[in-house]
């Protein structure tokens, strides 16, 4: 038996709380962690199969084209920790090529990641998989199992650009003191480009991007019983250049009031909930975010258009 199940997820997160404190907010915001139920996490694959959202095709070429370069830069029988990890697929073009100690991907839809750990399981019968369900964005320890020598977080994806930039260093400082100085991170980021192409990667024509976002409103009614009418709201996502980022909003129709768990809440027409970022960083942005954080950059590598960025960290020296 190769593969560990690990379920760190408190027994009973009060959604209901989290949903009306994000609604009495102004402007409304909901976290967009509340995205990845097992039907949001299927959407988001569906994300990354439309043409207009490169991160994952480029992000991919990235790791297929530099693959035996990047697997020189870490230790033999290392950990590999993938916090988010979502269906795995990126670490496989790093699996075909090494063998690590073990692999743990992390998840916060326990469905999702059973499913994806089996089949993972499935591909590579060698591996030894310890899959941990937890909200990486919250505190969290590791299992014991996991050796605290030559870890290296994989953090593909730009899911970093989701969190807001103070947020995110504490997010690497927590990984940097969750490896000794043979540790590692290996993390894709997102980098600025042409306005319109940012904008059409979070509005595709197939409305992929809608519907994930939409099902926001449509989990609101499943897990709460409520009956908000989807139809009167729309999904919109745009760049703030100010900012350096992606905005994406739910925004009202018409002037409404939505019940949950009898609470309401009153929108004007074209109000908004948002309901996430996505921050956009050129290499020398999050390098320098890297430094705050106790990383030092080692190595980047970029596709021909530099749309992406994959950089390897080590631990900084002081
Ligand atoms: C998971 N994360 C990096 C995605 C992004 O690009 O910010 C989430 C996403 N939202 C809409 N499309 C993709």
């Amino acid at each position: 038996m190769k593969l560990f199940f690990h379920d760190y997820q408190p027994e009973f997160e009060d959604l209901s709380n989290t949903i009306q404190q994000g609604l009495q907010k102004f402007p409304k915001q909901l976290h967009p962690k509340l995205f990845y139920d097992a039907i949001g996490s299927q959407i988001f694959d569906r994300i990354c199969a439309q043409p207009e959202y490169y991160v994952p095709t480029i992000e991919q070429q990235i790791y297929t084209t530099y693959a035996h370069e990047i697997i020189q830069h870490l230790p033999s029988n290392c950990q590999i920790i993938e916090p988010g990890a979502g269906s795995s697929k990126k670490i496989r073009v790093l699996l075909d090529q090494m063998q690590p100690n073990l692999y743990a991907p992390m998840d916060i839809s326990a469905e999702h990641l059973r499913i994806s750990a089996q089949k993972l399981s499935q591909d590579y019968p060698l591996l030894t998989i310890h899959a941990i369900c937890v909200d990486h964005t919250q505190a969290y320890a590791l299992p014991t199992e996991i050796p605290f020598s030559k870890r290296i977080f994989f953090y593909p994806g730009s899911s970093l650009g989701n969190f807001h930039p103070h947020e995110a260093i504490q997010f690497l400082q927590d990984l940097r003191n969750k490896v000794d100085l043979d540790g590692g991170l290996l993390i894709g980021i997102d980098t600025k480009k042409e306005h319109t192409i940012l904008n059409n990667a979070y509005n595709d024509a197939a409305g992929a991007t809608a519907d994930f976002n939409l099902n926001l409103l449509q989990r609101i009614n499943v897990e709460l019983k409520s009956n908000i009418d989807i139809n009167n709201f729309r999904h919109h996502a745009f760049y703030n250049a100010e900012k350096g980022r992606i905005e994406m909003h739910l925004f009202s129709e018409t002037e409404q009031t939505i019940h949950i768990n009898n609470n309401s809440f009153n929108f004007q027409a074209d109000e908004s909930i948002h309901t996430e970022n996505s921050y956009k960083y050129t290499v020398a942005e999050f390098q320098a975010l890297a430094a705050k954080s106790g990383w030092q950059s080692h190595k980047v590598w970029q596709d021909e258009k530099k749309y992406f960025s994959v950089h390897f960290l080590k631990p900084s020296k002081n």
